[in-house]
């Protein structure tokens, strides 16, 4: 009741509810470490001031050791497929330690301009450079400090919270670093991304609820945090959130940057708080062109030169977007219309006008007092520029070894997913039941309806065995894999083994192989009483239902469900 009425009891009732959570958590030394640890850094932070941004920020300067640094750049990056340009002349870069937000309409290119930086740019045709750390290279050579939030909840629905993290965390961080370690970091992120109340609950799926959506999106992010990586790129991950959950998000994409973590984030409509949480802004205009790229707090400068105001009580980032897409009317200085918004950008900076603007630019010729706006906040910035470039330089020479980190091998997560599946599997048991009994009713009718007798030996009874044992075997050994392919591809993407998920799925499968032909026979041999032993029919039973499973799984792999099933 009291906490009901004051700010700082609230603050009170909400950190003995949380130790409470924790007494009933707390499993082994390694956790009590961990969140003595975390007590530790909490403190600090109060002391240094009251959970305010920059005192966040502030905190970057605490002797936690600084993540390696990644930065990504771009020179006159076009990507196009067949004639239709998708991404053109992006030139530019992403920081470390900074939150950059790409906005644009849909449509724009902003999915594609964050596969540019994930370097997968296999399916298009490339123009231009990408650097990292201003050298030449393949980001994919740096995949495994790379976190990639995909726009959908990849999830596993059967995990708990924490289990979901914890495997990425184990599969993911460097083979070297401590158990005690990764259950700081895990305790870290179960933090700053508030999961603490729903850490044991299972996530769920679509058809059996687990979580909420905003929760759910929150884990999805978390599964990247715990792997610390360099450069953490996010596709939409605000969507769908309400205002404070969105806020708790980005605090925790700050606290990353605060650390050296080169953030990049696609976002609709933050609010005006949200928005201004953000460092870098990176606004494209349709056909994956870019309209403004730089720091947040300069944006409105760069607008109102142009002769863009923003009106009382609009949101800028939209209201540009409205004036992207022509909603908003807005009278611009000299000829220039919204659509010469890009071509000005690349005036403003003193780029290559690309030969199919060449057009655009003799209908704004007259207007020279804007390259003058540029050239100011430019000189700026390339002072800026280089300090931060040297800062950057220095680090990677200094830590090139961090940026190859070396994640556990096959069998290490071969371990992990073992567990994994185990889990999976024991949650699936009523599944596991029902296609037992189904087996049994086989197993009463066939060897029923069918009579041995000397002439034909009972050929009758083994041949519908065939038949309904590979059918409900196959339908189970397709199960295996088909429902979790997307969790599967998430993963396979970020580096971990393909090998070690599949033998362990495998290893897990065998028991149901040596237990259906036992299950099946239970029923069949006593009904139908055949002239053979037992042990051969169960060895029999036993190839077929192992060569089925086989080919189960090819099918699984290679088709869609439905396909598959088929
Ligand atoms: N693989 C592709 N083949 C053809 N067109 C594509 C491909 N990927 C994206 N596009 C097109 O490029 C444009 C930008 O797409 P996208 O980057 O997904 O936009 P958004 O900004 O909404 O994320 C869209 O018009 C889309 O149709
Ligand atoms: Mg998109």
């Amino acid at each position: 009741k009291i906490a009901q009425e004051s700010a700082t009891a609230r603050k009170r009732w909400k950190l003995a509810k949380e130790l409470v959570l924790r007494k009933l958590n707390v499993r082994t030394e390694r956790f009590r470490r961990a969140y003595s640890q975390i007590d530790k850094e909490r403190a600090l932070q109060l002391d240094k001031d009251k959970l305010t941004l920059s005192g966040i920020v502030s905190r970057a300067a605490e002797n936690r050791p600084q993540r390696p640094m990644l930065e990504v750049a771009f020179k006159g990056l076009t990507l196009s497929i067949g004639k239709k340009k998708l991404l053109q002349c992006v030139t530019g870069k992403l920081s470390p330690g900074r939150i950059t937000a790409i906005m644009g309409p849909s449509g724009a290119g902003k999915t594609t301009f964050l596969n540019a930086v994930l370097g997968k740019t296999s399916g298009y045709k490339k123009d231009g450079l990408v650097l990292v750390n201003g050298k030449s290279g393949s980001m994919q050579s740096y995949k495994k400090i790379i976190g990639f939030v995909p726009q959908d909840d990849i999830v596993h629905g059967n995990l708990t919270v924490e289990e979901n993290l914890w495997f990425s965390g184990c599969c993911r961080l460097s083979k070297s670093m401590s158990k005690a370690d990764k259950v700081l970091i895990l305790e870290r992120v179960i933090g700053s991304l508030g999961l603490q109340e729903i850490r044991n609950s299972l996530v769920g799926t679509v058809e059996k609820r687990g979580i909420s959506g905003g929760q759910r999106k929150r884990v999805n992010v978390g599964i990247e945090m715990v792997m610390e990586p360099s450069l953490l790129i996010l596709d939409e991950p605000t969507t769908g959130l309400d205002s404070a959950s969105s806020q708790q998000l980005l605090r925790a994409l700050r606290h990353e940057a605060s650390q050296g973590v080169n953030v990049c984030a696609v976002i609709h409509q933050p609010s005006y708080t949200l928005f201004n949480m953000f460092d870098d802004f990176v606004l494209l205009a349709r056909g994956g062109l870019i309209a403004y790229h730089g720091p947040i707090s300069e944006v409105e400068n760069y607008f109102s030169g142009l002769g863009i105001k923003v009106p009382d009580r609009e949101n800028p980032p939209d209201y540009y977007i409205d004036i992207l897409e022509g909603i908003a009317k807005t009278k611009m200085r000299g000829h220039a219309t919204p659509k010469h918004l890009p071509l000005l950008w690349i005036l403003h900076n003193g780029y290559e006008v690309p030969e199919d603007m060449q057009k655009d630019l003799e209908e704004i010729n007259m207007m020279h007092e804007l390259y003058t706006v540029g050239s100011i906040t430019r000189e700026l910035s390339s002072v800026e520029q280089t300090k931060s470039k040297d800062s950057v330089h220095q680090n990677v020479s200094q830590r090139n070894d961090l940026l190859n980190r070396k994640t556990p091998g096959v069998l290490a997560q071969y371990r992990y997913y073992l567990g994994r599946v185990a889990k999976q599997r024991l949650r699936e048991a009523t599944q596991q039941a029902v296609d037992y009994l189904i087996l049994c009713i086989a197993g009463i009718c066939i060897g029923t309806i069918t009579k041995v007798n000397d002439d034909t030996l009972g050929a009758a009874s083994y041949g519908y065995t065939i038949i309904a044992v590979s059918l409900l075997c196959q339908l189970a050994a397709l199960r295996s894999f088909s429902p979790e392919r997307l969790q599967y591809w998430r993963e396979r993407e970020s580096g971990m083994s393909s090998v070690a998920y599949f033998l362990a799925r495998d290893t897990i499968d065998h028991f149901n192989t040596v237990v259906k032909p036992i299950v099946f026979l239970s029923t069949f041999y006593f009904f139908n009483n055949p002239r053979s032993t037992l042990r051969d029919n169960y060895l029999v039973l036993l190839a077929l239902v192992y060569c089925v499973t086989g080919i189960g799984y090819t099918l699984a792999i290679w088709f869609e469900l439905g396909l598959a099933q088929l």
